[in-house]
């Protein structure tokens, strides 16, 4: 296993030159372009790491995972999803151009529309605090804290979000308070976490959503059902269809250069590349999956 892992490195850094770190957060523009890790945990309990897996970085849209198993878990799937849909967008993560001119509905809960839109379902009843202790528990990773710094630099260069989430007002779709629903978004995407946690989150979703160790339920199956189908449909953005055709494994990537990957009933997988391709995804880590998926044969078709 080890020798495989080294070797999907070993691919996988061959295309970092052709990527960037996302710097429209500006914080973000100061992560190495070069580091690359991936880690995987398995419903066996063994760890195998390669690279830079110990690096902390911020989860971004991989947060949306878990916003959006806490709202199916506390609102129920039909108020989830009485004003958004289920659907790839294929469109950019944060457009709003849809929205506004020909659905009155988030496209799905990987977008920022439709992320803002659940953090929307968790204010004021589920705190930051609370969410927190969901991704310290569901990434089976205690340390997880906030990187106060992103969550700064973002706050500060939020206006295309803000912009999403006045529109999500005016359109009936955002009830809660906006700044609060926002800032719950945000913080939650300023998550400090290392591609061993990814995978102990991929872990615990490949396992419907118990502790792989003791069994305990840290999240609703059916949430979990719904989180991996949605992940598969549109968690690589608008690169969702080619990476499910050529990778076939259920993922969610993050602009900070995570990725989340879950095999069901059989192991998770978190990868660390901050070089990002033109759609936003790990352009480094892609590769990493894609060869990971054909070497250990994890295609789910
Ligand atoms: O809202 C944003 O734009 C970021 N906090 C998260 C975007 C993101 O991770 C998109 N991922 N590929």
């Amino acid at each position: 296993m080890q020798k495989i892992l080294e070797n999907a490195l070993e691919i996988g850094r061959k295309y970092i030159p052709e990527g960037e770190c996302a710097s429209y957060i500006p914080e973000l523009a100061k992560a190495d372009k070069n580091h690359l890790g991936v880690c995987i945990r398995t419903r066996g309990m063994e760890t195998f790491s390669a690279g830079d897996t110990k690096e902390r970085f911020t989860i971004q849209s991989i947060s949306k995972v878990i916003t959006l198993m806490v709202a199916l878990q506390h609102c129920g799937f039909d108020k989830v999803f009485e004003k958004m849909n289920m659907e790839p967008s294929g469109d950019a993560f944060n457009s709003l151009v849809k929205l506004d001119l020909t659905s009155d509905k988030p496209f799905n809960p990987m977008i920022n529309a439709g992320a803002i839109t659940t953090a929307g379902y968790l204010v004021p009843d589920v705190s930051f605090e609370d969410m927190l202790n969901y991704a310290r528990r569901l990434c089976l990773d205690k340390d997880i804290v906030m990187d106060e710094k992103v969550f700064r630099s973002e706050m500060d260069h939020c206006a295309r979000n803000r912009a999403i989430a006045y529109l999500l007002q005016s359109k009936g779709i955002l009830e809660s308070d906006v700044e609060k629903s926002l800032e719950l978004y945000t913080r939650m995407c300023s998550l400090s976490v290392t591609a061993e946690s990814l995978a102990g989150l991929g872990l615990v979703l490949s396992n419907g959503g118990r502790h792989p160790e003791t069994g305990e339920r840290l999240i609703d199956k059916y949430a979990v059902q719904v989180a991996k189908t949605i992940m598969l449909t549109c968690g690589m953005y608008d690169g969702s269809g080619e990476f499910a055709v050529r990778v076939g494994i259920p993922s969610k990537s993050g602009v900070g250069g995570g990725i989340l990957a879950v095999v069901e009933k059989r192991m998770g997988i978190g990868i660390y590349g901050p070089a990002l391709n033109e759609k936003g995804n790990s352009i480094g880590g892609s590769h990493v999956l894609e060869y990971l998926s054909k070497e250990l044969n994890l295609h789910m078709f």
